[in-house]
């Protein structure tokens, strides 16, 4: 099977799913769920829009909030190493979970692994 992007090799059913199991996992996460809003719903409608784009699918993201300049938009917000470990982990369960595996999910993982990294604005022990 070839695929033209890896957004069409994942493909929205299965993409929207993993972002609705994320969510669930960071609402239970006692360094994340602080951090975030109480009703996710908003977050995770973006974070759809977001990924469809980051892996190659539609500019949802974009069409509708412009430019997405992740870093900028995390600043009010204190992400420590720490919230970065807990982020991807309830990323890798969520991958579990929906059952995401093989190359594509080790693509992934890794990329979102170095945006997540990226994200950190914070040192430990200062939130
Ligand atoms: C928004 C935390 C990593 C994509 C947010 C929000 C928080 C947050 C608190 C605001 C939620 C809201 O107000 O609705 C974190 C933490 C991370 C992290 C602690 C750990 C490193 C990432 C990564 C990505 C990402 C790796 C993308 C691959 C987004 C997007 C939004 C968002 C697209 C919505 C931005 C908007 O308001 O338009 N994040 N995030 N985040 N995050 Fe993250």
């Amino acid at each position: 099977e070839s695929f033209h992007t890896p957004y069409d090799a994942i493909g929205e059913e299965l993409l929207w799913q993993l972002v609705d199991v994320f969510y669930s996992k960071v609402q239970k996460h006692p360094l994340l769920a602080p951090i975030f809003p109480e009703d996710l719903t908003e977050t995770a409608r973006k974070q759809k829009q977001f990924l469809t784009q980051y892996l190659g699918g539609p500019s949802y993201y974009t069409d509708e909030h412009g430019h997405p300049m992740l870093r900028a938009r995390h600043l009010p917000f204190p992400i420590t190493p720490s919230h970065a470990k807990a982020w991807l982990a309830c990323m890798a369960e969520a991958m579990d979970e929906v059952g995401l595996q093989g190359e594509f999910r080790d693509f992934f993982y890794s990329r979102l692994e170095l945006t997540a990294k990226h994200m950190v604005n914070t040192p430990e022990g200062k939130t």
